[in-house]
């Protein structure tokens, strides 16, 4: 999976003309404010996703402009392929090899990333959110009908919300119709993550035990307040969520928010049985971070036969010499873009092209 050419037009401040990158590190270095997360960012866009930096659509969009696009040419599924999104009126469409897509998420699937930021270093000890996204985000790439799947629950659980919210006459024929349909995608969704938490659970560990020389031991447990997920089946899990919305339906009234559903859901990192949140130094906390996102590129391609693109944002600063190094070969012949300030982290890696970006130009610098 390679990135061979983008384009972008009114893009935030980027003004990227058919920049081409090479199949291994590109390195990209430039000083504040230049425009370097917004080219990971729009390469990041190139797959589907939302912005990882939870920016609107309608602000991608240059600052008195009323359109932006991202043209790419990518080697997907062992072809290359053209990826367009264009941005204007809030909305955005996308076509691919052309075609524009009904649903601008039908292109999830096509290209591959795994994105690497600070926003990553606070995995751990950041709230359960930051996990269920990262979760979520994951399975989203591995299986694109889980998009669909969550979609659906987060409309009927907003639905489910606004009439706890609204309805003080508890509308309860409604309110079941809704109880069972959450229900039944919860158990979904669950079936997925938990299949995911099994490949996530022996890639990090392996991972991890790499990166700490074999020293310690990592885990990672999906916590549901629905049921033990050791005894996990979609049915006993659609049941036992039914009976749990039921039960918690006054306080649900109460406080005009649903308290049970995979929404709630977390999971709880380990290294020697201590949980990393509560226990770990800073170089664990970094170290397990960085085994949950290696995992999740190491995973997309197994099941491809064919490794994601490696998007790593401003993180080279933030890693000893001991986990660059493992990171720079764990990602040996894959296509990586690297952010940094300057270009000491070179110094790390192998072969690749540098890049300068300056007021949201691109500009090759050389070979390394
Ligand atoms: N919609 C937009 N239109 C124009 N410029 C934008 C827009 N959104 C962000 N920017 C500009 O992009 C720059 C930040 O780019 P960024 O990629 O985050 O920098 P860095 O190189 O530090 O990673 C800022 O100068 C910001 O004003
Ligand atoms: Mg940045």
């Amino acid at each position: 999976m390679r990135v061979l050419e983008i384009q972008t037009e009114n893009y935030r401040n980027l003004e990227v003309k058919k920049q081409t990158f090479c199949d291994g590190v590109n390195f990209i270095y430039g000083q504040n404010a230049q425009g370097k997360t917004n080219l990971i960012e729009s390469i990041w866009m190139l797959t589907g996703a939302r912005s990882f930096r939870g920016t609107k659509d309608a602000d991608l969009v240059r600052f008195g402009e009323d359109f932006a696009s991202i043209k790419a040419k990518v080697f997907a599924d062992d072809r290359e392929q053209e990826i367009k999104i264009n941005f204007a009126e809030g909305k955005r469409k996308a076509f691919l090899n052309d075609v524009p897509q009904r649903y601008p998420t039908e292109i999830i699937g096509t290209l591959r990333t795994v994105l690497f930021s600070p926003i990553h270093l606070s995995l751990i000890g950041g709230g359960p959110e930051k996990r269920r996204k990262f979760l979520d985000a994951a399975i989203c790439q591995l299986k694109p009908t889980y998009t669909a799947l969550l979609i659906r629950y987060n409309q009927t659980l907003r639905q489910r919300n606004s009439l706890l919210k609204n309805q003080p006459e508890k509308n309860l024929d409604f309110l079941e119709i809704l109880d069972t349909n959450l229900s039944r995608l919860a158990s979904k969704i669950m079936k997925n993550r938990l299949d995911y938490m099994v490949s996530l659970n022996a890639e990090a560990t392996k991972i991890y035990s790499e990166i700490s020389m074999d020293r310690e031991n990592f885990e990672i447990k999906y916590v549901s307040k629905i049921m033990k997920v050791s005894e996990f089946t979609e049915e006993k899990f659609e049941e036992s969520m039914l009976e749990k919305l039921k039960k918690s339906r006054e306080t649900d009234f109460k406080f005009g928010f649903t308290s049970f559903g995979p929404h709630k859901d977390d999971l709880e990192l380990y290294i020697d049985k201590k949980p990393v949140k509560n226990f770990g130094s800073q170089g664990q906390q970094r170290s397990a971070a960085l085994s949950l996102k290696l995992a999740e590129a190491e995973i997309l391609n197994k099941k491809f036969s064919d490794p994601p693109i490696v998007l790593l944002d401003d993180v080279m600063s933030e890693l000893d010499d001991l986990r660059k190094a493992y990171m720079v070969r764990k990602t040996k012949n894959w296509q990586v873009f690297i952010t940094g300030c300057d270009k000491t982290a070179l110094s790390m890696m192998k072969s690749g092209k540098a890049y300068e970006i300056s007021g949201g130009k691109v500009i090759y610098t050389e070979d390394f």
